[in-house]
């Protein structure tokens, strides 16, 4: 918090919370009828995650649930953002459902129920079903009703208990990277798969919304948008069209169809080939908030490594970074909640926010995680700024409850607030941890309700 003010009050019902995904923890990945997803046929790719790593046994939060619901109870929360995994509950993707799969989830909900957490269920984290994948996956205008039944599996099962509900996590990435960047699930390269995937997409979030909104009762709706600003990394003409060109497929491309019913403008023309008459409607479904997950600004070159004719440059020399590389600049994080919400107009939950760190622990069991504790009081001081400002942030959630499978980077970086030890399975909670928990109860005993 900025120094000289008073310690900033989160608005009344604001919501602390922490976030994962299914690939990334759960493990058991060939058990109870599971099928495989784009992600485990991926990471067995040779050359494709650091140390050949996958997501098999990654925390083994299938089996040990409860006792990381514990360490959530003990941090005070008020909410747990975590996703389903579409092949667990359909191996293949559509028709047959897997019952041991569901049953997972209801143990897993009625365990965060009894302990006073909400549970935020996400459908889809990354994690296709290869069986979809194998019949063109995002790039099949199918994938979108494939997604709609699916979406309403998970709204009948689970409805009467989970009112909140995403339907993707930062499609943005997952599209840009996985079908023209290179480094992600299903490992395409090609820019007219990127804009058919952009667009099946955005239709399934349509579908979707609609299936959640008729089978749930009070249902509360958005999507989880990864939002950076994306800068020039210096000067010339050429890399300020290629920050331009990024920031319309990073920020836009998702939020745009689906909030204003339009495509941005650098993408119109692009997009024209698949879109129909009717689908810009059928994607602008009314949400009830914008989830927004922010690590740090981009700082964009233009460049012929991809189809894209862009990548991504250095930040400025004296811009801290963490152990991805990843600059530290928590005034980015106050610019984009100002500059959604002034375009949006949505409530803001920030429902991604964290650092990696090489933390290690120590022989008392401690582990001393200072530049996270760092990181996370700075970026949540940056966030009261712009609540004091009028922006309408109405929650805030940390990745991630656990270090955990990091994608590309397998298990070599550690965004947890809790540290894992990948051979014991033994789950230490770090400085950060006690320290998330001391700011939420503070906040708690000190918020007062706004008139
Ligand atoms: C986000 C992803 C999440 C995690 C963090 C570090 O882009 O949503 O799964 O990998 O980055």
């Amino acid at each position: 918090m900025s120094a000289g003010r008073p310690s900033p009050q989160p608005p009344s019902g604001f919501v602390w919370g922490v976030s994962t995904s299914a690939y990334q923890i759960e493990g058991a990945a060939r058990e109870d009828g599971r099928g495989p997803s784009i992600w485990d046929t991926y990471s067995r790719l040779p050359g494709k995650i650091a140390g050949g790593d996958t997501g098999d046994i990654a925390c083994d939060h299938y089996h040990r649930y409860r006792e990381d619901v514990a360490l959530m109870e003990k941090l005070g929360i008020d909410a747990y953002r975590f996703s389903v995994a579409w092949p667990r509950v359909m191996p293949e993707g559509r028709g047959a459902v897997n019952e041991a799969g569901l049953a997972f989830y209801d143990r897993l909900i009625d365990a965060l129920i009894e302990a006073g957490i909400e549970p935020w269920l996400c459908l889809y984290h990354w994690d296709l079903p290869q069986a979809l994948q194998d019949s063109g996956g995002w790039t099949n205008r199918d994938c979108a009703q494939w997604f709609a039944d699916y979406a309403s599996l998970i709204a009948r099962r689970y409805g009467d208990r989970v009112k909140r509900f995403a339907t993707f996590n930062e499609p943005s990435v997952f599209t840009l990277f996985g079908y023209c960047l290179g480094g992600q699930a299903p490992g395409i390269v090609d820019r007219a798969m990127l804009l058919r995937a952009i667009h099946h997409v955005n239709l399934g979030h349509g579908a979707a919304i609609d299936r959640l909104r008729a089978a749930v009762a009070g249902a509360s709706l958005g999507a989880v948008h990864n939002c950076q600003p994306c800068r020039p990394a210096t000067d010339t003409p050429e890399d300020q069209a290629a920050a331009d060109m990024l920031d319309a497929y990073w920020n836009g491309a998702f939020p745009d169809p689906q909030l204003r019913g339009v495509y941005p403008p650098l993408l119109t023309e692009a997009m024209a080939p698949y879109v129909k008459s009717n689908d810009l409607a059928q994607i602008c479904r009314p949400v009830d908030w914008f989830g927004l997950n922010h690590y740090s600004p981009h700082y964009v070159v233009a460049s012929d490594r991809n189809p894209l004719g862009l990548w991504f440059g250095a930040a400025p020399a004296d811009v801290p970074r963490s152990s991805m590389g990843w600059p530290v600049e928590p005034d980015a994080f106050r610019e984009i909640l100002t500059t959604m919400h002034k375009r949006y107009g949505l409530p803001i939950y920030v429902t991604e926010n964290g650092t990696a760190n090489p933390d290690k622990p120590q022989p008392s069991g401690e582990v001393p995680d200072e530049p996270r504790i760092a990181y996370l009081a700075a970026y949540t001081a940056a966030m009261f700024d712009a609540i004091d400002a009028g922006v309408d942030v109405r929650g805030y959630f940390v990745w991630s409850l656990l270090d955990n499978f990091e994608w590309g980077s397998g298990f070599s970086q550690r965004f947890g607030l809790v540290y894992m030890d990948y051979q014991t399975l033994r789950r230490l909670p770090k400085a950060s941890f006690q320290w998330f928990a001391e700011v939420i109860k503070s906040h708690s005993a000190s918020s007062v309700p706004t008139v």
